[in-house]
């Protein structure tokens, strides 16, 4: 008997109010992630990622037009909590690491008070001096040279990716069940993205909960995560373990995802191969395959309703009448 997973998402849809009507931004979203696991979320820009994150924190914005379904963490269902306690879920059962630390961090703050701070809620008895030494112990773990030294510095005297060691040091910090980084590497050098991408692997050392691990890469994703969900226009396109995902793709887009990124490394350093046309618009959806206008398989029953997200093998599934 498997144990239930720890977060769960099920029949999520997400719309928002823009001038030219409703968009659907997310749609019948269904997602596990284990205890412990990493799963990868992958998509092109504008695919819904990020929306999925700020749905899971309850961080949406204000032309929210309609959110249904559920997630649930543990036994909590998170769309059901009242403000006040989806705040203390945010600050000490989920964290989020984005794109940009300087977004997350507060310029006229020194390190330590931050990394201090961001720890009160959890451990809410805890002294300052106690607080500051678990934080120079997490900036050794995740990387930091020379800590204690740091802890009085402000956030514009640490390079991009110290910045991003300490959001993750303050993720870990506050022990959560779920860490959901956000694009975590996209705003940093090919070298440096590689050092983090390294240090999410080490961090599975140190880090017993589940991670929500958000890039438009396939390739970021398939070192580090167990699973990866395929998101297309605010849709699941499929969802598998990662290495049945690379070896067997089995919804056409993951294939041509795959093919633009996937090869040699002379390949690689060519100019960057793209899937022709462009991510449709989610407002007016017709009711057929979303994907079936840049898909090169499309046939006839592609264009004559939704496809179903149905599993075809134990943990794999795929919204394509092909697969
Ligand atoms: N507040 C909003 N109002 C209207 N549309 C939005 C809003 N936020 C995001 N969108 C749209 O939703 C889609 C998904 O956005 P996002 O979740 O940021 O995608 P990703 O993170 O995959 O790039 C995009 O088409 C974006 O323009
Ligand atoms: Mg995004």
């Amino acid at each position: 008997m498997s144990e239930a997973p720890l977060l769960s998402i099920r029949s999520l849809d997400v719309d928002f109010h823009t001038r030219s009507g409703i968009a659907q931004v997310l749609r019948g979203v269904d997602l596990d992630i284990p205890r412990g696991a990493i799963m990868g979320v992958v998509g092109e820009s504008g695919s819904g990622k990020s929306t999925l994150a700020s749905a899971i924190m309850r961080l949406l914005p204000g032309n929210l037009a309609a959110l249904r379904g559920e997630i649930r963490l543990g036994d909590t269902d998170l769309l059901k909590l009242s403000d006040a306690e989806m705040a203390r879920v945010r600050g000490q059962r989920i964290a989020m690491i984005f794109q940009d630390p300087m977004t997350a961090l507060n310029p006229v703050f020194t390190i330590g008070t931050q990394l201090a701070d961001a720890q009160r809620g959890r451990w809410p008895k805890a002294s300052k001096r106690e607080l500051l030494e678990r934080a120079v112990d997490m900036m050794a773990k995740v990387g930091i040279p020379d800590p204690k030294r740091r802890l009085t510095q402000y956030p514009h005297e640490f390079s991009g990716g110290m910045r991003q060691r300490i959001m993750i040091a303050m993720a870990l910090l506050t022990e959560p069940e779920l860490l959901i980084a956000d694009e975590p590497t996209t705003a940093l050098d090919v070298t440096i993205e590689a050092q983090i991408v390294k240090l999410f692997e080490e961090v599975r050392e140190i880090f017993s909960g589940s991670m929500l691990f958000i890039s438009h890469s396939l390739a970021v994703v398939s070192s580090l995560c167990d699973s990866v969900a395929v998101m297309y226009a605010g849709r699941p396109a499929e969802v598998a373990p990662s290495t049945r995902l690379f070896e067997h793709p089995a919804h056409p887009y993951t294939a041509a995802l795959l093919a633009c990124e996937v090869g040699s490394e002379a390949e690689r350093h060519a100019p960057l191969r793209s899937i022709p046309g462009q991510v449709p618009s989610v407002i007016n959806v017709p009711n057929a395959c979303i994907y079936a206008d840049r898909c090169e398989r499309a046939i006839e029953t592609c264009r004559s309703g939704v496809p179903l997200f149905r599993e075809i093998e134990p943990g794999h599934r795929a919204a394509c009448v092909l697969a």
